[in-house]
């Protein structure tokens, strides 16, 4: 492994992983290879460590041509797939462009690899590898008290953008069944951390309560998600990249359950607390609920017993210590968050998501 193509390095989870590598494997090269969508931004990518080891392409996975002509010109050996439309909401209101990129944008870094690495080279294919970021929601919804997806579990995707990822997902092993692309893929619960997109629930809800705005729940807000610390995440991808079976596929979840109500009323008594002259305390008063998203998934968990047993991974941030670390970077970076807050784009997603949501309790 010498040059690593990251797609979508200028988003949430990519930058942190961009950042994670410079940090931890001074070998590497990294090339990030990113459209700067929305939920794309350079300032994610701002004060790198070692700049030289990394190279920025401003570049659309979707075009075919630019795909393989960056990964020619880096002598790209591995890729690590994060480019993604990845907003569930969005793919609600406008599942078209989760088509393109999730699926079509998928095949062509598969069909680019295959003919760089399998046809164009004298390399073992096991020289090579294409990594393929995926989520826990292709497996679907569970209820209470149903055990934790495992990697066995059958594909039941919801939502435009769940269905996408999971004919991505088809894809990559396909990829590897059919002509022995060395693959792997990790499944993934929901992230939070340093540089998520603030259309997203943690952020939105810091942002929203130190703000005192509302705080929109949808539904009866008794949703579980199976929250991850970013940078456990990415640690997992790495061990997963140097010593996961190929051809495998690996569930990553933060072993933590909560539902939404009680994730924001967590959000809002340590605000309460960071913040003792705020004027909005307490913060759950700016709780309201919503109407629903359709389609709802009410619970997500991962079982992470393969990724446990076969390489000794883990996640190591406690939610207590995650959320506090994230919370304390929003406040401290104000000026990211009004550099998103600023784009008229923005405020016309959240007129467009939040509008058509009266208030239900
Ligand atoms: P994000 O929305 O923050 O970032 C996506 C990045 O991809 C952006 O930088 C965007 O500019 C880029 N991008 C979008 N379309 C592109 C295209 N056509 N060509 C090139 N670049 C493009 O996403 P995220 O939350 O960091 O998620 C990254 C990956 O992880 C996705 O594949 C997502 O499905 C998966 N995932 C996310 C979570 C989560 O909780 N955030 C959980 C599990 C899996
Ligand atoms: O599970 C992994 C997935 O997690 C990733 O694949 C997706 O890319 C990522 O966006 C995330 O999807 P969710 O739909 O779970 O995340 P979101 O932050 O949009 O919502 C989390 C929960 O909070 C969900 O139950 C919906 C709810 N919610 C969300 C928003 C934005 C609200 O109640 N109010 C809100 O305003």
């Amino acid at each position: 492994m010498k040059n690593i193509l990251v797609t979508g390095g200028a988003g949430f989870i990519g930058s942190n992983f961009v950042r994670y590598l410079l940090e931890n494997e001074p070998k590497l090269n990294v090339v990030v290879l990113d459209a700067l969508t929305y939920a794309g931004s350079m300032e994610n990518l701002r004060d790198l460590p070692d700049g030289s080891r990394y190279s920025f392409i401003h570049g659309d996975i979707c075009r075919r041509d630019q795909v393989k002509e960056t990964m020619q010109e880096h002598d790209i050996d591995t890729v690590i797939h994060f480019a993604a439309e990845t907003h569930v909401d969005r793919s609600i209101l406008g599942p078209a462009p989760f088509i393109e990129t999730n699926i079509v944008g998928t095949f062509n870094l598969l069909d680019a690899a295959r003919a760089l690495w399998l046809e164009g080279s004298n390399a073992p294919s096991s020289s090579f590898r294409f990594h393929h970021i995926s989520t826990d929601e292709v497996y679907g919804s569970l209820a209470p008290d149903d055990p934790a997806f495992t990697e066995i579990t059958s594909y039941a995707p919801n939502s435009p953008y769940a269905a996408s990822k999971a004919a991505s997902d088809h894809l990559v092993r396909a990829y590897s069944q059919t002509y022995g692309l060395p693959i792997t893929i990790t499944n993934c619960s929901n992230n939070y951390g340093l540089y998520q997109f603030p259309e997203k629930m943690i952020p939105l809800m810091i942002i929203n309560a130190m703000a005192g705005a509302r705080l929109p729940i949808y539904g009866d807000g008794l949703q579980v998600r199976d929250w991850l610390f970013v940078l456990d995440h990415c640690e997992a991808i790495m061990l997963v990249i140097r010593d996961g079976r190929l051809g495998e596929t690996y569930n990553i979840g933060g072993m933590n359950q909560l539902t939404n109500l009680s994730l924001v009323e967590m959000i809002c008594s340590i605000l309460d607390e960071i913040l003792p002259e705020s004027p909005h305390r307490p913060h759950s008063q700016l709780v309201e609920f919503v109407q629903d998203r359709p389609g709802h998934d009410r619970r997500y968990a991962m079982d992470i017993t393969k990724i446990n047993q076969e390489l000794d991974w883990e996640p190591k941030e406690t939610f207590e210590s995650g959320l506090r670390k994230t919370m304390e970077w929003y406040l401290n970076n104000p000026s990211w968050v009004s550099a998103i807050q600023d784009r008229p784009t923005h405020k016309d997603w959240l007129e467009q998501n939040y509008a058509i949501r009266g208030e239900t309790k």
